[in-house]
């Protein structure tokens, strides 16, 4: 029966058994009476050693090849592996021819990587995101399941801008080449699909509220879409979210959950990805694994928008946008107050109402909302949240304000007419998540097959 590697290394049991190996070969190194032939299954970060001799034509097998190896389970005399597997019989399931295989044995930069996202989780480093990756999304389930949270699956086509930022791809079967004009001139989406124009989700959070507001506290995962022409390494035009949202909860229930996830997840990857990890530590981030301990064990720093501008505007450092109360913080202000001022993640709150969405409750001052959002030393924002305004009057006067159509939001309208609660939620951005876990400079690196401006390639 097929082992796979990951199975075969803890279980002390399997030495002396024969087993089926099946993966692709790393590499093959040829001495005179036998081969050593590194063959990894992707179950974990780590090769296994096959040990064949001539009579089963190791010379024939080459780097990048799928093999299956029936052999027998051998405790290993060499340092890097406590099993190896003495081959019985080799068979090639799929050769590969090792001229233009595009995977040497050297170390490819990430860029290359990228123009071979097809075949880059062979590699060690794209092989230990995927896996950190999954155990952070099972442990994301975990979490809000034991704490009583319904998972839900919001639409990915919607008629209506979540952030209000514009940033849509539409969803159209029109023919742009012979689209149908309304009277204005304008075209005529009555035409379209949906009879009105209808985007890419860009958030989740206006369906969840509905849910919250009904079944008390829910989460929804899924993908999310912006059409910002960002440029960064944080940025992705289509990237995972995780979105719970609470009912009869305010902005500190928010700030106490957010902690509480991050410390829960990073403490599940610690557990199960110690390996991979180890490999993030060595070859990609210093440091990136006690920064995680860090975390877990110690409890965040909150500061209110107002202290974070204050401090930053004391620290003394020129920064590239110069800062005073009311900018939204740049990047670069936001990771001097992680990186540099405190080390740690922080939580900033209470933001000026006019930089952040419609849907944030206002705060009694009348010039903040209850928004936060969590910092993290490296990646800087990871979780954007806030309690929302349940005060019909309120609600509607800001989007009188900010010109928004209510009659396009009715239905959000109306969970404030009919029971409205107090409620608030957050979305973590899952990719920053596992860049954040892994120390990869790259958010185009976690995405298996990124989308960004110019790039929807395989
Ligand atoms: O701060 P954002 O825009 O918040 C929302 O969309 C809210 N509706 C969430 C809610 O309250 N339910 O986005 C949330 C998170 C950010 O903190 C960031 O981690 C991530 O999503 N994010 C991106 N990740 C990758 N590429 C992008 N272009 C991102 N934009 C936001
Ligand atoms: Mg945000």
């Amino acid at each position: 029966m097929r082992k796979k590697i990951k199975e075969i290394r803890s279980n002390e049991q399997l030495v002396g058994e024969a087993v089926t190996l099946k993966g692709w070969v790393r590499t093959v190194r040829h001495q005179k009476a036998f081969s050593f032939i590194e063959v990894n299954d992707g179950s974990t970060l780590s090769n296994m050693q096959v040990i064949a001799d001539l009579s089963l034509r190791p010379q024939e097998i080459t780097t990048g090849a799928s093999i299956a190896v029936a052999g027998v389970v051998s405790k290993s005399p060499g340092a890097k592996q406590s099993v190896e597997i003495q081959a019985k019989e080799i068979e090639v399931i799929g050769a590969c021819d090792p001229e233009t295989y595009p995977l040497q044995k050297k170390r490819h930069s990430f860029e290359f990587l990228r123009t071979q996202a097809h075949l880059r989780p062979r590699t060690n480093t794209l092989g230990a995101i995927a896996r950190v990756r999954n155990t952070l999304a099972f442990a994301s389930h975990e979490f809000f399941q034991t704490r009583g949270f319904l998972h839900l699956h919001t639409p990915i086509i919607t008629l209506s801008d979540c952030e209000g930022a514009g940033q849509l791809f539409q969803v159209s079967t029109l023919d742009p080449a012979n689209r149908a004009s309304d009277k204005r001139g304008l075209v005529d989406y009555s035409e379209d699909f949906f009879g009105k124009e209808a985007y890419l989700t860009v958030s989740g959070q206006l369906n969840a509220e509905s849910y919250a507001c009904a079944l008390s506290d829910v989460y929804t995962f899924g993908p999310t879409f912006r059409a910002e022409n960002s440029h960064t390494s944080r940025h992705l035009a289509e990237f995972w979210m995780i979105e719970p949202e609470m009912a009869f909860a305010d902005i500190f229930d928010d700030m106490d959950l957010a902690e509480s996830y991050l410390k829960t997840i990073f403490e599940s990857v610690l557990k199960s990805c110690s390996e991979d990890l180890e490999l993030f530590d060595r070859f990609v981030c210093k440091g990136v694994i006690e920064r995680l301990q860090a975390i877990v064990e110690k409890p965040f720093l909150r500061l209110t928008y107002t202290e974070a501008v204050e401090q930053l505007q004391k620290s003394g450092k020129i920064f590239e946008f110069p800062l005073a109360w009311g900018c939204d913080l740049q990047s670069e202000h936001e990771r001097y107050l992680t990186e540099e001022l405190h080390n740690q993640p922080v939580i900033v709150y209470d933001y000026p109402a006019k930089i952040k969405s419609f849907y944030m409750r206002a705060n009694d001052d009348g010039k903040t909302v209850a928004a936060m959002d969590v910092l993290v030393p490296g990646v800087g924002e990871i979780i954007g949240g806030s309690q929302r305004e349940e005060r019909l009057d309120i609600l509607e006067a800001k989007m009188d304000a900010w010109d928004l159509d209510k009659q396009h939001y009715w239905w959000y309208l109306e969970l404030r007419k009919f029971g409205s609660v107090p409620h608030a939620g957050f979305g973590a951005g899952f990719e920053r998540l596992v860049q954040f876990v892994t120390g990869m400079e790259n958010i185009r690196d976690i995405s298996a097959f990124p989308r960004y401006p110019g790039h929807a390639d395989f």
